[in-house]
This record gives structure tokens, sequence and C-alpha cells, in this order.
């Protein structure tokens, strides 16, 4: 029985991919405080476990599970512990992703290295998606959230970061399409900016602090039945293209 619009978010499931650290562990924290069912996904066991040591000390309880993005069996396996443990999967956080060209121009780019970006940022992503939608068409409820950037918009190809940009621009192409195809199912699947923020990955010197990077991945998390569906936004506002 679809149980979509009768459901409260006690009762969700939402699996966040690299939650064990940055963006992901801190999207992890909020869901899980406004009382999802939260499985924080990481490529390594033993960090996923540390990372939810670190919640469970803070009072804030999630279960955790192996998950790396770029290999398809273990996304299958995953998403198959998740049918067998929880029966069912209400929300998709696509956060894991990889920034490998710090240096490198669009003229000198290494190509394994835009292949490499590709594997985490894009085709990780669709394997996973492909693998939650039959459960989530059969809920008929879904949230997806893909973690992009402002980088990825063609209205604001500056130049640089050439693997980084392309591979957040074909998430937003495959949010785009998989959003048209899905609708009427109750998924809707958005992608979003986080802002330049203070991880590993966006450096000492970005303006966000981590604790401010999550809001807009919680509200698409929750959006009711008729929120946006395939839209691309930052502090829950719409961002070009
Ligand atoms: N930070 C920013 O300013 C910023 C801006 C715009 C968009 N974003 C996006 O936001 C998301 C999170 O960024 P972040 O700043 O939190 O990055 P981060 O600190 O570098 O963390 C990246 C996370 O992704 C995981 N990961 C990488 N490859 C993986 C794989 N194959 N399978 C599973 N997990 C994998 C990492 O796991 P390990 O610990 O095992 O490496 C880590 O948990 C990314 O998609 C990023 O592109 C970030």
């Amino acid at each position: 029985m679809p149980y979509h619009s009768t459901m409260t978010s006690e009762s969700r499931v939402a699996l966040v991919t690299g939650g064990n650290r940055g963006i992901g562990f801190e999207i992890c924290r909020q869901l899980a405080q406004t009382g999802v069912d939260v499985l924080l996904g990481a490529r390594d066991l033993n960090k996923a476990k540390d990372a939810a040591d670190l919640l469970a000390a803070e009072g804030i309880s999630v279960t955790y599970r192996a998950l790396d993005v770029t290999s398809a069996e273990s996304v299958k396996d995953a998403v198959a512990g998740i049918e067998r443990d929880k029966g069912r999967l209400e929300i998709l956080i696509n956060n894991a992703g990889v920034f490998l060209d710090k240096d490198g121009t669009a003229e000198t780019i290494d190509l394994d290295r835009v292949r490499r970006t590709m594997e985490t940022n894009v085709y990780g992503p669709i394997l996973i998606c492909q693998a939650v939608v039959p459960m989530m068409k059969k809920q008929g409820y879904g949230r997806i959230v893909n973690l992009a950037s402002e980088l990825a918009s063609l209205t604001d190809m500056e130049g640089l970061y050439p693997a980084y940009r392309m591979s957040k621009t074909a998430l937003n192409a495959y949010t785009r399409v998989l959003a048209q195809e899905l609708s009427g199912t109750g998924i809707l699947v958005n992608s979003m900016c986080p802002g330049w923020v203070k991880t590993e990955m966006g450096g000492p010197n970005a303006i966000r602090e981590i604790e401010d990077s999550a809001d807009t991945a919680i509200w698409l998390a929750s959006l009711p039945d008729d929120g946006p569906n395939g839209g691309f936004f930052k502090d829950r506002e719409p961002l070009p293209w």
C-alpha cells in the first residue's frame, strides 16, 4: 500500500552516501535529529563505524553500511541489505564525491582523471538510483537529492576544474532526465549546491561552516508531495543551469 501522504518523518528511512565525513556526515546528523532512520554509507566500513560512533556519543543513533559508489557489487549488496533489514527506503542523498583536478585545465586535463571523477560523481549516483528507484516506485514515494555544485552551471563556466565541473553538469542532466521520467510516481529528484564549505574538499578558506551546509539537503529530503521536481537549488532557492 502506498504510504507517502500519511507517513510521518519518524518512519522514513534514508541512505546517505559518503556519510563518514564532511557534508555527508552533517546531513546524517541533521536528518537523524529530525527523526529519520539514517543509514550512513561509507566506502570503508571502519570509517562508517567511527562516524556512527561519533554521532552515538552525541546521543544520535544511525546505522551504517559499507558502500563504495564506484562498485556495482557494493551498491547491489548495500541496497539488498536495506531491502532485507528495512524493507523500504524513502530518501536517497547522493553526497559522495571527489574533486581531483586542483590543477589541470580543459586543454591539458588527463583523461584518466576525468574518468575517475565521472566514476564517483556521475556513474555512482546513477548506479544507486537504478538500484533504489524500483523500491521507491513500489512505495509510491521517494526523495532523491544529488549533491552537485554551482561549478556545474553552464551559465557560469569560468574555466578551471574541468573534470569536476563536467561531472557535476552531467549529474545535473541525470537529475533532470530521471525527474521527468519519474514524474507522477511520488518520487521527487533534485540537485543542489551546499555552498563553498570548510571540508577536506572545500579547504580551510571556504566561507561556509559544515554545520550550515546541510539545510538545503534536509529541505529537499522532506519535500511535500507537490514540491519541486528536477530542480537545482542553493539555500532553498533555484540556481541557473
Ligand atoms: N565542500 C564544498 O565546498 C562543496 C561545494 C559544492 C559541492 N560539494 C559536494 O558536496 C559533496 C560532499 O562534499 P564534501 O565537501 O563533504 O567532500 P569531502 O569532505 O571530500 O568528503 C567526500 C566524501 O565522499 C566520500 N567518497 C568519495 N569517494 C567515494 C566512493 N567511491 N564511495 C563512497 N564514498 C566516497 C568520501 O569518503 P572517504 O572518507 O572514504 O574518502 C567522503 O566521505 C560532494 O559531492 C561535493 O562535490 C562540496
